[in-house]
């Protein structure tokens, strides 16, 4: 069986996804607008528990139209399966539009009109679903969140929330000169808190004893991105725990105008 993401036919997401903001509200110096609007992943069913908002999509989330499926993702599937939370989450990004240049993300933070539209989806989500806990990747996802909770249904919400480090914090911060096993440290603690903090406020999927994370991250605390989560017919490699999907080109121009999708060399049974 092959389990997959039905997509968007049912209200109130539908009207949510005919009528997403373009270039006006999301302007193309700042945000990757020519890749589309990525709006989500997880359940829209009625059943997510857990509410997740990340950042911003990358190359993977581009080529798989679900946000948090690339290193990111697979580092936060682990976190939430810690909780024993499988397949009972729904994830938005900050920003609809994977990020351009080292200062769009900040500059946008408090955009309103970028803003209103997430406050559609986090409305819609919460109305819709049995949300217990908010759980936000980074900082900009918690000024999302707080941006929010100024709104009368934002301020509604009266489930748990955690703010921690995003899942990709250790790359960012070696690739500005921090030691990579201190950030991978310090992110693992982080999330170790956090998981204190939900672990049996949280209603699991699947029971289990709360495994902390040691001082490294290890195959063992990563997780399978379900099959659920992804339109129909895409391959399991795509899921993987490899990186499969790259931004290339020679001139700034050529690489935001070209992802390069290769099979991971340990997914290749023809060779
Ligand atoms: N991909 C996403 O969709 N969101 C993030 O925050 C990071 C990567």
């Amino acid at each position: 069986m092959h389990p997959f993401d039905p997509g968007y036919a049912q209200e109130p997401y539908a009207a949510l996804v005919r009528d997403y903001p373009g270039p006006d509200v999301y302007p193309a110096t700042d945000f990757r607008v020519e890749w589309g609007p990525i709006f989500h992943r997880g359940r829209l069913d009625g059943t997510a528990r857990v509410l997740v908002i990340g950042q911003d999509p990358a190359a993977h989330e581009a080529v798989t139209r679900r946000i948090l499926v690339g290193t990111a993702g697979r580092r936060f599937q682990g976190f939430l399966a810690k909780l024993g939370i499988d397949t009972s989450y729904v994830m938005v990004n900050t920003y609809l539009y994977s990020v351009y240049g080292q200062h769009g993300g900040n500059a946008h933070a408090k955009d309103e009109h970028i803003a209103a539209y997430r406050h559609s989806w986090l409305d819609a989500l919460v109305a819709h679903q049995p949300i217990e806990a908010v759980i936000a990747l980074g900082g900009l996802a918690d000024t999302a969140y707080q941006t929010w909770r100024q709104t009368p249904s934002g301020a509604a919400y009266s489930g748990a929330y955690q703010h921690i480090l995003h899942p990709t914090y250790p790359d960012s911060a070696a690739g500005s000169g921090t030691d990579p096993a201190v950030a991978m440290t310090k992110l693992l603690t982080n999330w170790n808190g956090a998981l204190d903090a939900l672990h049996g406020v949280v209603t699991p999927d699947t029971s289990r004893p709360l495994t902390p994370y040691g001082s490294t991250l290890t195959p063992a605390d990563l997780a399978t991105i379900p099959s659920d989560d992804l339109p129909p017919g895409l391959p399991a490699w795509m899921r993987s725990d490899e990186p499969w999907a790259s931004r290339q080109g020679t001139t700034p121009t050529e690489k935001r105008a070209t992802i390069m999708v290769q099979i991971p060399p340990d997914q290749r049974p023809f060779s």
